[in-house]
This record gives C-alpha cells, sequence and structure tokens, in this order.
C-alpha cells in the first residue's frame, strides 16, 4: 500500500511518517470499558480478512479522548503500535471503520508482507447531520434489507435515517388505536409490527445513527382517506387531502402522531410531512373556507400552513421537535424545514431563522436513474454519480447560512423501487454523497474519489459489515 490516502470520505488531514507497520505483526486490540464491542467489530472484519488481532502482537490501541471533537477521529500508526482515539463512542466508531479501511487495502493480495505506512490520519465531519431518506411507504422493505441499509450507512458515517413509513399507499407503522390503517397495500402489502420498529431503532443506535420517522399530512394520504373519509372535505369523494377544518381531523392525527411517536422513544424528531398537497378540495369545502376568513387568512396556502403550525405545535407539546417538507409557507421557526425542490427554498427559510435540511431533488433525489439505461418515468431527470458528488450548493453562502443549514440528506423515494432493488439504486451513488456529507470542498475530489473507490470495491470493503 503506497500511502494513507485511500480512504472514503477523504479525511481532513493525513500526515506521512518513515516506516511501515507489516499487518500480519498486528494483535492485542483494546477497547475503552464499555465499548468492546467496536474492538470486537475490527476483529471480526480483520478476521473475514485473514486477520488474526486476538493474537500477541504490535497492540491495536482504540481510546476515548477529551481533545477530539464529537465524531471525530485520529489514527496514529506507528512500527510498534496503532492508536485509534475518538472523540466520542461514534468518532471511535468511524476511526474503527477508517482503519479497517486501510487493512482491507493492505491485504488486497493477501496478508503475506502486506504493510501499513506509518503516519497520522485526522478527521472530522463538516455537517452534524448527514441524513438519508428510504420511502418504506410505496415499496416496503424486509427488516433484513433495512439492516443492511443501516449497516452501510454506518460505514459511509451518514447518522441520520429519515424513514418515510406512510403516504397514499400505506400507513406501514404498527397501529393498535386504527388497526385498518395496516390494511393499506397499493403497491405491496405489509406493515412494520412494533417489535420489528424497535428492532431496526435498536440496530440504527448501534450504528450511531438517529432515525427521525415520517407521517404524512394533509396530502398524501390517499388510502388512508378512503378507510376514512368522514375526515375529508367531501367524503363522497374523499380524495388525498385531510380537511383542514374539521375538528375530528385534529383529534385523529394528534391521536395518530401520539402513538406514532410512541414507537420511536429514543427519536427527538418528528417529521410531519406537509409535501404536494393540493388545494382543490379546500377550494371546494364550505368549511374550510369559513375556517379561512374566520382566522383572517387571505389564502387557503395559509388555512394549510396555519393547521401545519398546530401540528407541529402539538408535536413540540410531545417533547419532540418537528421537521416539516418546505412548503411554500413558513413555519415557526423552532420547526426545521426539508427544503427539497430548489436552492430558493433554503433562501426564503433562512430569512426566518428556521432550521434546514438540504435535500435539493435534482442533485440528491436517488430514485433518479443514474443511467440512461434504467426503467425511469419520463418526468425523470438523470441523476448520475458524479452529479451527487459534486453537489456543494452552499458553499457560496455557507457564512450567513452559518448553523442553520444542518446538512444534507439524499432520499430514495420507491414508486419505481422494489425492495430487491434497493442497493442497485443506492449504490455507487450513496459512497458519492457521503464525500459531499462530510468534506470540506478542499478534500472533495473526483478523479481521487473514483480511485479510492475503485480500490476499496475491489478489497471488497463495501461488502464487509459495520456489525
Ligand atoms: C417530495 O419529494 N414530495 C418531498
Ligand atoms: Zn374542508
Amino acid at each position: 500500500m503506497e500511502n494513507l490516502d485511500v480512504l472514503i470520505p477523504r479525511p481532513q488531514s493525513i500526515i506521512a511518517d518513515p516506516g511501515v507497520v507489516k499487518v500480519e505483526s498486528l494483535g492485542s486490540v483494546s477497547a475503552p470499558a464499555g465499548w468492546e464491542r467496536i474492538g470486537g467489530q475490527l476483529i471480526r472484519n480483520a478476521g473475514i480478512m485473514g486477520l488474526d488481532l486476538t493474537q500477541e502482537g504490535v497492540p491495536v490501541k482504540l481510546i476515548l479522548s477529551e481533545d477530539i471533537k464529537v465524531e471525530s477521529f485520529e489514527i496514529t500508526i506507528s512500527p510498534d503500535e496503532v492508536i485509534i482515539s475518538g472523540g466520542d463512542p461514534a468518532g471511535l466508531f468511524y476511526g474503527a471503520g477508517a482503519f479497517e479501511q486501510l487493512l482491507c487495502i493492505s491485504v488486497i493480495r493477501g496478508t503475506k508482507g502486506a504493510e501499513i505506512p506509518c503516519g497520522k490520519v485526522a478527521d472530522s465531519p463538516r455537517f452534524g447531520y448527514r441524513g438519508f431518506m428510504l420511502d418504506s411507504a410505496r415499496h416496503i422493505q424486509s427488516v433484513e434489507t433495512i439492516k443492511s441499509v443501516l449497516s452501510l450507512m454506518a460505514k459511509l458515517r451518514l447518522n441520520v435515517f429519515h424513514w418515510h413509513l406512510c403516504d397514499s399507499q400505506g400507513y406501514r407503522a404498527e397501529s393498535k388505536l386504527f388497526p385498518e390503517l395496516n390494511t393499506l397495500a397499493d403497491m405491496t402489502p405489509g406493515f412494520f409490527t412494533a417489535e420489528e420498529i424497535k428492532e431496526i431503532c435498536d440496530f440504527a443506535a448501534e450504528c450511531f445513527i438517529t432515525v427521525i420517522p415520517e407521517i404524512e399530512m394533509p396530502g398524501h394520504s390517499k388510502g388512508l382517506l378512503a378507510l376514512h373519509p368522514e375526515l375529508a372535505c367531501d367524503p363522497e369523494e374523499p380524495g388525498k387531502e385531510f380537511c383542514l377544518a374539521k375538528p375530528e381531523v385534529r383529534e385523529f392525527l394528534e391521536k395518530l402522531i401520539a402513538e406514532f411517536a410512541a414507537l420511536f422513544p429514543a427519536s427527538k424528531v418528528i417529521h410531519l410531512g406537509g409535501d404536494e398537497a393540493e388545494t382543490e378540495h379546500w377550494e371546494k369545502c364550505p368549511a374550510c373556507q369559513k375556517l379561512m376568513k374566520d382566522k383572517g387568512l387571505s389564502n387557503l396556502r395559509q388555512l394549510e400552513n396555519d393547521f401545519m403550525n398546530d401540528m407541529a405545535s402539538y408535536v413540540r407539546s410531545l417533547g419532540l421537535t418537528p421537521v416539516t417538507w418546505f412548503t411554500g409557507s413558513i413555519m415557526e421557526h423552532s420547526t426545521i424545514i426539508q427544503a427539497w425542490r430548489s436552492i430558493h427554498e433554503l433562501k426564503e427559510t433562512l430569512a426566518h431563522g428556521n432550521r434546514m435540511i438540504f435535500s435539493v431533488h435534482d442533485q440528491l433525489y436517488l430514485d433518479y436513474p443514474c443511467t440512461a439505461a434504467e426503467p425511469f418515468e419520463n418526468w425523470m431527470p438523470l441523476l448520475c454519480e458524479s452529479g451527487v458528488y459534486n453537489t456543494e450548493p452552499f458553499a457560496a453562502w455557507e457564512k450567513e447560512i452559518g448553523d442553520l443549514l444542518l446538512g444534507p440528506e439524499t432520499c430514495l423515494w420507491t414508486e419505481t423501487v422494489p425492495d430487491h432493488r434497493i442497493f442497485a439504486k443506492l449504490l455507487p451513488r450513496l459512497i458519492a454523497f457521503s464525500e459531499t456529507a462530510w468534506c470540506r470542498p478542499a478534500q472533495k475530489d473526483w478523479f481521487s474519489y473514483i480511485r479510492r473507490k475503485d480500490v476499496l470495491s475491489a478489497g471488497a470493503w463495501f461488502d464487509m459489515k459495520a456489525l
């Protein structure tokens, strides 16, 4: 192995020192008390590569260091020891993963004579929010597929799993209050039981991934309103939007949100959807028109915004933070806004001081085809790997936006993506996204990325499990 510039995401700092360490001489992994599993993980993946890190040998020490920032790590390689230091357990986990990358490249032709150059790698993320959204409402996935996705995310140091569980085609979180919702099966049948959700959330936590579950309103609710037409403006023709004026709609949604949130006790953030509601039904509804006038509002978008702000307040009353897609209206400022149609949504939101997530579709929607050979809807643009890699919308105005931009999130909608095609859609673009989310612009370089990705792929690094 020639040098240490082989890692994905590419580190902030690499310093070369003279000398090498022979990987066959490595052994004696030690880890901080309580975090032995991170050491165990390294031993397991090294074992897959033919290395025995439980033997007597050059020590590999995993330590926690107060001098290093959260999620950050340093790896120091010298002929007589390897030290992997993390600023917190997540940083240690990422550092151990980075060291696995060095191992897998050094042993690419076998362990005999394999060596790693001495030196020091130091790294920390650019963004604290590095998200991936999976739509489980259109096509549902198996628990195993979702765990594999989480494992891949962890290897790429992505730390937020936004789980789109409800849409017109399905309500995929178990509901004991409204079990009829779990019968929706427009594209695929099925839902996640409370036990399965717990299993997925526990697995995510071990991968240092936060889960943000999403429940949709007031649009994208066709299936649900077919089962509960009384909650639509016109029960004869329920459509896909809830009535904004009927008190029973708010009562129903509050009960549903409370039940939904309780399935995710570790989640401090709930996504309320809010995208793509059409005003057509509200226009024809006397109750919606009356409420708009009574509240002194001048149009139905303002009424929609008022409704979403009320729902967001309800989420806050549960001690949680709401997120919504950018709807075109301004949400109360503690609601996090996810921009998806254009950069201008961030610019509009910035003026109101809300925190933001960047998911602009033509740069980060992975349902869009990666190559022209893929089947796709006529309206979808192509989004190739370099398109995702080169997404760098914020550099020009990073100063103005400051901490309000939490980070980017890439999204996989699944209208055209059944379970078995999930990884065909994610790879390689999720790898490219990891550098968009983790690296500062100065660290990024497309040709370097292609080289590093090809070598890591040849070393089968992406095939190994994070847990
Ligand atoms: C969206 O793509 N409808 C958020
Ligand atoms: Zn109405």
